[in-house]
């Protein structure tokens, strides 16, 4: 059997990897979309009146995204640090395709990569043309200036499959990463690439992506149904990966597109007390959106409750970009 030397949670969105003066590019598209925040759904305006208390025109300044900005590079380049230090030798990845490569003709709820190569390549200059202001930019972030490939680990992820079968967890499986044709996306989704870019600093270790379908109805796993799948995976790690040194990885949320930092303080508070309970039970409702992400990190939770690492919040930043309290909240936990 291998050890679980280390475990993260990260955040991996655009915001990371782009200028604070750019983060506004994406209010035109947040003026137009209905929001989900804490169980209803409100529009652009009237998430301005609902959180006018809050103080959000300073929290969304200029000054103020440079300042989250700086604490988001400090908190990656402290995972960075930490991840080189425990050296690894593979990883497990919980992370969400964001319509990257499962479209409307086939969206599995969980997915295991069970290939012999990941990889990943640039946008080509009309699949950037197709991509909405302010991500294309963000992409130096997720995906290496050229195709590149990366070892994955199919045997260990044979093993994985199996033995969640046998505990009643149907996963689907995929042996080669989908390309559909003229998508705007290929290689792997920016849930992984950003861990291989960002926290891999680009010596990516072999790995296991663990697919989630988190973001579109109707079919993502409950909370519940995630911690559960992640224990099962931490069952299946205990007779796999010999003499190895495993890392664990949740890659997504915290909330966004609206920022709900009492949801994102309710999951530190969850993870530093191991409270499966409060995380199994978080209301559906509140997971929608980009927020569903976090269903990643109640995965990885599920596989890191059960080890013996412990640790702390490496950062949490409110990147707020609009006074209707849009943005990304960036939130670091590493564990070793
Ligand atoms: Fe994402």
């Amino acid at each position: 059997m291998g050890e679980i030397v280390l475990g993260m949670w990260t955040s991996h969105g655009p915001t990371l990897s782009t200028d604070p003066e750019q983060w506004t590019l994406r209010v035109v598209a947040d003026k137009k979309r209905q929001h989900p925040f804490r169980g209803q759904t409100y529009d652009f305006d009237a998430l301005v009146r609902l959180r006018a208390h809050e103080g959000l025109a300073d929290k969304c300044s200029l000054a103020a995204r440079k300042q989250r900005h700086a604490g988001c590079e400090a908190a990656i380049a402290e995972m960075a640090a930490r991840f080189a230090a425990a050296k690894p030798d593979v990883a497990i990845i919980m992370g969400n395709d964001q319509r990257e490569l499962f479209l409307d003709d086939l969206t599995p709820a969980i997915t295991v990569f069970m290939g012999e190569t990941l990889w990943d390549q640039p946008a080509s200059p009309e699949q950037a043309a197709r991509m909405p202001p302010g991500i294309h930019d963000a992409e130096w972030g997720h995906s290496p200036p050229e195709r590149r490939e990366y070892p994955a680990c199919p045997q260990v992820a044979e093993h994985l499959v199996k033995s969640v079968i046998a505990e009643g967890f149907d996963v689907a499986v995929s042996r080669q990463l989908p390309e559909p044709p003229g998508h705007w996306s290929s290689g792997v989704p920016h849930a992984f690439g950003f861990i291989y870019r960002q926290i891999m600093r680009d010596k990516v270790i072999p790995n296991v992506p663990v697919i989630f379908n988190t973001f579109f109805p109707p079919n993502q796993p409950t909370a519940a149904r995630c911690f559960a799948f992640g224990q099962a995976v931490g069952r299946a790690l205990k007779t796999a990966f010999a003499g190895k040194r495993i890392a664990v990885f949740g890659s997504g949320g915290m909330s966004h597109f609206v920022i709900d930092e009492q949801l994102d303080r309710r999951i530190f508070e969850a993870l530093r007390t191991r409270d499966q309970m409060a995380l199994a039970s978080i209301d559906e409702a509140l997971l929608q959106s980009g927020s569903s992400e976090l269903k990643t990190w109640i995965a990885a939770a599920g596989v890191l409750f059960d080890s013996d690492l412990t640790g702390d919040v490496v950062g949490y930043e409110t990147c707020y970009r609009s006074e209707a309290g849009t943005g990304t909240a960036n939130g670091f936990v590493a564990w070793q």
